[in-house]
């Protein structure tokens, strides 16, 4: 079988005939006087021209039949129906019913599909909501189709052929979020190239970034970045298909930079631009690495710019932010700390070296937002100003009194405070929702106590950890290229030439139009 999708919450896998029965009980609950009859469910779950699933409650399907759902597509004929969905009454809202869409439309594409069609009753706006937001489009009503109700039926249909090229896309990616420039290449699923140049060292002095100094080193990077990024791929302008850019969020002159670039580019070559959501982007990025995206991940995001907790049903129509730093960012916790220390920018990888031989337990720092009262309304949220003030606090307080200050156990307990408190939250996440997976992305994960502790905590909960290649983490044109690439893929029309920057772009617009 080729896909077979669960989290603790539901199994789904190809249907078969022993799922019959079940299958019928549950198609009579759903349709009563409209349901099929046992011989039509029968022919069409094993024929060959069709694609069942069928859901289960629980993590294996051994569990009761709470769902079904079949894709008709003859073969030939580049045009498929949804033929039917159901899920039992008890077990909606728990997005099962999006989950078996989501895979059917998956095997369409694999089939090569151009436009598939659906019908749902005019008086159903849950389901007529949840097929526009795949894409499906209303573009017929036949009336009084459903007997004896006489509701009309509503027609939609998606079309995959609109910006499908007929092979996978060459997709060029720019992201100039923060002090990264980067430009990235890939052709579908498969990295080609990922170019980064850093403006690291022109906010070293000042021990953060500096947004006008970061969006005038893009001025100056974007060219060479992006000359050498096509050599890499030993590609020229001509054969790249779409560019995909960063319109958010980020620093607003850093991200424009970024978009004028990709907006000449699209208008000067003629194709297509994608302006996409950077923190998806980080999520997106282990598609290089592995060749699909195992959903539902929690993911965890941390770096200079943003610490971010994200459930990711689907990629491309389903992510939430479940929680984010209501103050600085973790990297940003660790350069400001550095400073405290007297070490260098960016001070992760500093208070890493510190830390080595240091006892993480030598001093209890704060855990911000961890405390019963917090959790209530930011079980998910991150606060690290109060840990940053906790460290300088005792940098002080010990330089007053002349006692001697031992930066390594400032440096390992501080270090220890933040993993802590980053790895419990996502954990969290992950059992809380019942996702069996946590994907970490962003600079800071470079920290080695960081995967440590991800690590232990993960195996004790049985959660698979993915931590992608450290130069996919940090950010990059390829997460973009890759994210663009999978808008194209699934039949997404290109952004207009209108969108701007979004320095607060919620995670919920993976793409701007
Ligand atoms: O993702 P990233 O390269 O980009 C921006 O945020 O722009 O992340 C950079 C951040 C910096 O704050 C840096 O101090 C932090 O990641 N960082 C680390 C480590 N290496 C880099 N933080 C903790 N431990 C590290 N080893
Ligand atoms: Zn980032």
């Amino acid at each position: 079988m080729t896909n077979s999708i669960s989290n603790l919450n539901y199994k789904i896998r190809e249907a078969n005939d022993q799922d019959l029965d079940a299958i019928m009980e549950l198609e009579n609950a759903c349709f009563g006087n409209d349901a099929w009859d046992a011989d039509t469910m029968h022919f069409e779950v094993v024929a060959h021209h069709t694609y069942y699933l069928a859901a289960f409650e629980g993590p294996t399907d051994q569990g009761k039949l709470i769902g079904f759902a079949g894709l008709s597509k003859i073969p030939g004929n580049d045009q498929a129906d949804i033929q039917t969905i159901a899920v039992s009454q008890a077990a909606r809202g728990q997005g099962i019913g999006k989950a078996l869409m989501l895979e059917l439309l998956k095997e369409a594409r694999r089939l090569h599909t151009q436009e598939i069609f659906l019908e749902v009753r005019a008086d159903n706006p849950a389901a007529q909501k949840l097929y526009l937001a795949l894409g499906f489009e209303h573009i017929d009503t036949r009336k009084r189709y459903y007997q004896p109700d006489d509701v009309d039926a509503w027609v939609m249909r998606l079309q995959f052929a609109k910006t499908s090229i007929g092979r996978e896309p060459v997709v060029l990616g720019i992201e100039t979020s923060c002090d990264e420039t980067g430009v990235g290449i890939v052709r579908g699923n498969t990295l080609l190239a990922n170019i980064i140049s850093s403006s690291m060292d022109e906010h070293a002095r000042f021990g953060g970034v500096v947004p006008e100094i970061a969006a005038r080193a893009h001025l100056e990077a974007l060219k060479p970045t992006l000359d050498q990024a096509l050599a890499k791929a030993n590609l020229s302008l001509k054969d790249i298909d779409a560019i995909a850019v960063t319109n958010g969020p980020g620093l607003g002159g850093a991200l424009m930079v970024g978009i004028g670039a990709a907006k000449a580019l699209s208008v000067a070559i003629e194709k297509p631009i994608y302006a996409v959501n950077h923190l998806v982007g980080h999520v997106g990025v282990d598609i290089l690495e592995r060749g699909e995206l195992q959903t539902p991940t929690v993911a965890l995001l941390v770096s200079g710019g943003h610490t971010s907790l994200l459930l990711v049903r689907d990629l491309i129509n389903d992510v939430e932010l479940l929680g984010e730093t209501i103050d600085d960012a973790a990297g940003e916790a660790f350069d400001k700390v550095a400073r405290v220390l007297r070490l260098k920018y960016p001070g992760g990888p500093e208070i890493d070296k510190a830390a080595i031989g240091g006892d993480p337990k030598a001093i209890r720092f704060p855990r911000g937002l961890s405390l019963p009262k917090d959790m209530e309304k930011h079980r998910y949220d991150f606060s690290f100003s109060g840990l940053k003030t906790a460290v300088a606090r005792w940098v002080e307080v010990a330089e007053t009194k002349d006692e001697p200050i031992n930066v390594a156990d400032i440096a390992a307990s501080f270090r220890e405070a933040v993993a802590d408190v980053l790895v419990t939250k996502a954990v969290n996440a992950c059992l809380d929702h019942k996702v069996p997976r946590l994907l970490l992305g962003g600079g800071v994960v470079a920290n080695k106590r960081l995967r440590e502790l991800a690590q232990e905590r993960c195996d004790a909960h049985g959660i698979e950890l993915r931590i992608p290649a450290l130069s996919l983490c940090t950010d990059n044109g390829a997460m973009i290229a890759a994210l663009g690439a999978q808008l194209i893929m699934a039949g997404r029309a290109p952004s207009s030439l209108h969108f701007g920057s979004d320095s607060t772009l919620p995670v919920t617009t993976v793409q701007t139009l």
